[in-house]
């Protein structure tokens, strides 16, 4: 009775939820104003000159966080700082399997930002393209709980979102992102936008942006913003979302070419409106392409020198588009200074999955979950 009584009361709040989302109506830039809402737009917020604007770079790695991967993420990002001395980021969106906890601290203590990717990742693609509000929050408002709770960092840290295979969910990822608090999605790649780039904006009023994976959301949903993935354009002239996407690529060990790949890209947003670069990539596709690893640390090398550009979390770049202060002011705030948590290490296993006949065993800073934690059971209680 209990039970049923439960599903009644979702199913109806599932609908009036659906039913009480407003459509969005064109975006009226008098009715829309920072810091909490914007249309979309190419133009610099604050109104600054492109020459006054900071030209942030976002880096970012998906998926799981394990021994494999960190040996580039400690070669590739350790003790770097931007030219105004603060710690140059990079942002992770991190998945439950295969995820050894005890690093993600590591990441979240060596200033990075952890943000989320989905407990599951399903491969189906069909699954997160029909995902529900309700699915969304199990798998990403769950998820917050889960990675504060076995990383050990503060669930307020934890602020960005990404969709498995940048597979869109019409309204529902963003009505949970405004019923959990989350702050920005990196899901929404944009091709028609790429000369000049898009600004990162809010979904009060109805997007301009092209819909490239549908379905898209239509609805006014105030609170979470849209960073953009100004696409790359590849060798051809094709668009590509993430650099591994892109299909006319440089060979494999040709960092010369690599290196004039990254900064013809960089280019389009340095030299045009500064909108923020984005360098979406996953790991593997770093490590087997030797030549995009060096080219990469030359990138980064350069921007690390560049007095108008910095490599920063993705939390600190819609910071400052709520907050917009010209290029010399940014460049002398002190820098963001973050406690540090302890790992407490433990190795967890063998844990019973809940849905294969298979046994997981995890590295965590907490106590060691019952079973494997899951969607439904996020802390393996
Ligand atoms: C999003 O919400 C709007 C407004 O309620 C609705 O018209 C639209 O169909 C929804 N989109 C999806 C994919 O459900
Ligand atoms: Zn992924």
């Amino acid at each position: 009775m209990k039970f049923a009584l439960a599903v009644i009361s979702a199913v109806l709040v599932g609908s009036l939820l659906a039913a009480d989302l407003p459509d969005a109506a064109p975006c009226d830039p008098t009715l829309c104003s920072l810091p909490h809402c914007r249309c979309t737009d190419t133009t610099v917020p604050g109104g600054f000159t492109a020459a006054n604007t900071p030209q942030f770079v976002i880096l970012t790695f998906d998926d799981g966080v394990n021994v494999n991967n960190m040996v580039l993420y400690r070669s590739l990002l350790s003790n770097r700082r931007n030219s105004n001395t603060c710690p140059a980021a990079a942002t992770f969106f991190v998945t439950h399997e295969y995820t050894d906890y005890t690093l993600v601290n590591e990441l979240y203590n060596a200033g990075h930002e952890i943000a989320l990717h989905s407990i599951t990742h399903q491969v189906s693609v069909d699954y997160w393209r029909e995902a529900d509000y309700a699915t969304m929050m199990r798998e990403f408002a769950d998820q917050r709980s889960q990675i504060a709770h076995f990383a050990n960092i503060p669930v307020n840290s934890v602020h960005g979102v990404r969709l498995p295979f940048l597979q869109m969910a019409g309204n529902a990822s963003f009505q949970m992102m405004a019923s959990a608090g989350l702050t920005y999605d990196i899901t929404w790649p944009t091709n028609d936008y790429r000369d000049p780039g898009l600004w990162p904006y809010t979904l009060n009023f109805r997007s301009t942006q092209d819909c490239v994976i549908p379905p898209c959301p239509t609805a006014s949903i105030p609170g979470p913003w849209v960073i953009p993935m100004n696409s790359w354009t590849d060798l051809q002239g094709l668009p590509c979302a993430m650099v591994d996407t892109c299909f006319h690529h440089p060979h494999g060990a040709d960092q010369e070419g690599w290196f004039n790949f990254i900064m013809q890209n960089f280019q389009r947003h340095y030299l045009g409106n500064r909108s923020p670069f984005g360098f979406y990539v996953h790991e593997w596709f770093v490590r087997v392409n030797p030549g995009l690893r060096f080219a990469l640390e030359r990138f980064l090398d350069v921007v690390n020198n560049l007095n108008d550009a910095f490599m920063v979390n993705a939390k600190e770049v819609t910071d400052w588009v709520q907050n917009p202060v010209p290029l010399n002011v940014y460049r002398q705030r002190p820098c963001q200074n973050r406690l540090q948590t302890q790992c407490g290490a433990n190795f967890c296993g063998p844990l019973r999955a809940p849905t294969a006949d298979k046994n997981y065993y995890m590295q965590v800073c907490s106590t060691c979950p019952r079973v494997y934690p899951w969607i439904n059971n996020p802390l393996g209680l």
